[in-house]
């Protein structure tokens, strides 16, 4: 029965070409975009933040599912209305990010682990009451001098393999999302190379864990070469890298790939999703969707800088960039679509 609701509830979240919006900034995270604009970093200042997202007009028609954060989550509109009542009522499902952050991992420097297995059943338990209907789990891995080590691909999956488990034994979906950052110069082959064997330990340890695939989200980095690489790959060159990649190492039972979109410049992660959709259409086992934070809010958050006077232009520019990622989901975006 549970899994006949977990399939359900992936079937809702991508349906129409829909994808999530991960708004579920920890707070230091969100301090520290606002404070790059020179926005206050106070709770009050996240909570109408969250309002101008979540009250976004027809955000519901380009966006299934939002990820919240602890904070967001108890949070609610300025008139007192829950924000989980805002997004249900948008025909938005509310979800929740439930790892406790990365954290350094002993004996292997450089690395980091996700923590937030401890106390876990309980909090899912929580979530689940309040109405959140997924959750996600992010583990972050990076590429230099002699890393990842296997040490640090091992554990990070091996955690969000548990995490998987309680959360289907919870009834929550969860998105499953292993990260490699595109910090560094290292170059699309190496980040093949690292996102290949990241993905296979990650399904080797879902399998161990008796996670069933038709029940659970994956999201992933793309294909990339690093921020700081001489080379920068063509748009349909990351597309194939990535969907190459993918198409290899993940299998067919999951219903759906959402990919975060890790600090790559709005248009262009629209771009990419867009190129993986035209040129894979027909083969590919699973939905490619987004679940894009920056790719999706950086433009509005520049927009409304912490004025009560941008909620409406911001809104828009919001709403503009779901609206495109849903178009890449169809393989129908261009770049005309920025000019309207
Ligand atoms: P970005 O799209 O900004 O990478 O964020 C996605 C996310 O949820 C990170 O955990």
């Amino acid at each position: 029965m549970k899994s006949k609701a977990l399939r359900e509830t992936v079937t809702r979240l991508f349906a129409d070409n829909k994808g999530l919006l991960a708004m579920d900034e920890s707070n230091p995270t969100c301090n520290k975009r606002f404070a790059s604009l020179g926005i206050p970093q106070t709770e009050e200042a996240r909570r109408a933040y969250r309002e101008l997202i979540v009250t976004t007009p027809g955000l519901g028609e380009c966006i299934g599912g939002a990820i919240l954060y602890d904070e967001t989550i108890h949070q609610g509109k300025k008139d007192g209305t829950p924000f989980i009542e805002v997004l249900i009522e948008a025909g938005i499902i509310p979800g929740i990010k439930v790892d406790a952050g990365a954290k350094e991992l002993a004996g292997h420097p450089g690395e980091k682990v996700s923590e937030g297995l401890d106390g876990l059943r309980g909090r899912l338990a929580e979530y689940s009451k309040m109405g959140a209907r997924f959750a996600k789990w992010r583990a972050v891995i990076a590429i230099g001098d002699g890393i990842p080590s296997w040490g640090s691909i091992e554990a990070n999956a091996h955690a969000l393999a548990r995490y998987a488990a309680l959360c289907q034994e919870a009834g929550l979906v969860p998105i499953v999302e292993p990260e490699v950052l595109m910090d560094g110069e290292h170059s699309l082959e190496q980040c093949y190379k690292v996102t290949d064997e990241l993905l296979r330990t990650v399904f080797s340890q879902l399998f161990a864990q008796r996670v069933m695939l038709e029940g659970m989200i994956l999201k992933p980095n793309m294909v990339l070469p690093g921020l700081a690489c001489i080379r920068q790959e063509t748009v349909d060159e990351v597309a194939d890298a990535t969907v190459n990649c993918f198409l290899r190492a993940v299998p067919a039972a999951v219903p759906a790939i959402a990919f975060l979109s890790g600090g790559q410049a709005a248009e262009l992660a629209s771009a990419r999703l867009n190129a993986m959709n035209v040129r894979f259409k027909s083969q590919l086992p699973w939905a490619v969707a987004f679940s894009f934070s920056r790719a999706i809010q950086q433009p509005a958050l520049e927009l409304w800088k912490g004025q009560e006077a941008n909620v409406s232009a911001a809104q828009q520019a919001l709403y503009h960039r779901a609206l495109c990622n849903q178009a890449a989901r169809r393989g129908e975006y261009d770049a005309a679509m920025e000019k309207r």
